[in-house]
């Protein structure tokens, strides 16, 4: 196993006990509903886990991974971790949404409005954007900036500064929408790359920032880690565009074509696919080099990661 998928794996084997056992706990303090189910169903669905294995090596990064530093941060940075996937899943059933993207299948299983019902999903989706602002409550800090820190984080990823106006935006280009003043006079490559740095990027930037709030060397790291971040997030969204052409629905566990189908404004449909795929290249390039400038000899996750993501198939 290369470094870097121990380091995926590694993350993702802490995660996965942590997370989903522990949202039921908190729902069932709730009455269950069809609801909860519903939320708990996307949240079960899978998918590939990469925010909150971000957020666990932004943490761990050159230090003595896994094994936790101490118990405190490492309850942190779980519950950080699954604030984001909690938020990054509501993101997709409401993407799904009829009026959003159309879509019957994600996660290679029904799409959360299919399998339930478009009002069960939209609430479901509410719910799961507000418990993961509240599983900030349980970060054991005496640190308030911590606190403070971890919700601006979350909101700049999740609402209106990131993916909020970046959905907004991908809709306008559809023609869901009017298209806003401000974004009359930005060209056809401005506008793309605002989408995709808002509504993908946004979060992924912000389960960096979250990982690495944790350190007590944060400061001195976070110019560099938003750097590296801001181009993983484009990479991201450019490699989806080009499975949405490319890919199988098997290998997806989504429906391949449906941005053309739409009208979406993507790599492949402004660019063509054999620049959009040299674009791709770029950028996984350039994201190499900023994990270098990071931590060039110990970081193997920030290194490895550019060409994870553009060689993935789902
Ligand atoms: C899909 O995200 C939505 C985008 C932002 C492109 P992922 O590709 O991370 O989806 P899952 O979590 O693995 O299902
Ligand atoms: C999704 O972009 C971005 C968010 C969910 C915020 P897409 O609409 O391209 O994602 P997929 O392809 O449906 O996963
Ligand atoms: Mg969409
Ligand atoms: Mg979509
Ligand atoms: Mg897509």
């Amino acid at each position: 196993m290369s470094s870097f998928l121990y380091h995926l794996e590694s993350a993702k084997s802490l995660f996965e006990p942590f997370f989903i056992p522990t949202i039921q706990t908190i729902l069932k303090g709730f009455s269950p509903s069809r609801v909860s189910d519903a939320a708990i169903y996307s949240l079960q669905a899978g998918g590939k886990r990469i925010r909150p294995a971000i957020a666990i090596n932004s943490y761990y990064a050159n230090d003595n991974y896994p094994k936790p530093t101490n118990d405190t941060h490492l309850n942190n940075l779980l519950y950080l971790s699954a604030a984001i996937e909690s938020i990054h899943t509501y993101s997709l059933i409401h993407d799904d949404l009829p009026s959003m993207d159309n879509d019957d299948m994600r996660r290679g299983m029904l799409t959360c409005h299919k399998k339930f019902d478009v009002p069960t999903a939209i609430l479901a989706g509410d719910a799961l954007n507000s418990l993961g602002f509240y599983l900030i409550r349980f970060l054991d800090s005496g640190d308030a900036d911590l606190l403070k820190d971890c919700l601006n984080y979350l909101h700049e990823g999740a609402g209106i500064p990131g993916m909020i106006t970046g959905q907004m935006e991908d809709l306008e280009e559809e023609g869901k929408s009017e298209i806003s003043e401000y974004r009359k006079s930005m060209s056809g490559e401005e506008r793309l790359l605002s989408i995709h740095g808002k509504k993908t990027g946004a979060l992924i930037i912000a389960s960096f920032l979250l990982g690495n709030r944790l350190r007590s060397d944060f400061r001195e790291r976070e110019v560099k880690i938003k750097e590296y971040a801001k181009e993983i997030g484009i990479l991201f969204q450019i490699t989806d565009d080009i499975l949405d052409v490319e890919g199988s629905a098997e290998s997806l566990g989504k429906t391949p074509g449906k941005d053309a189908n739409s009208g979406k404004l993507t790599y492949p449909s402004l660019y063509g696919m054999e620049t959009a795929k040299k674009m791709r290249d770029d950028s996984k390039d350039k994201a190499y080099s900023y994990a270098i400038k990071l931590e060039s000899e110990t970081n193997q996750f920030f290194k490895g990661l550019p060409n994870y993501i553009a060689e993935r198939k789902n």
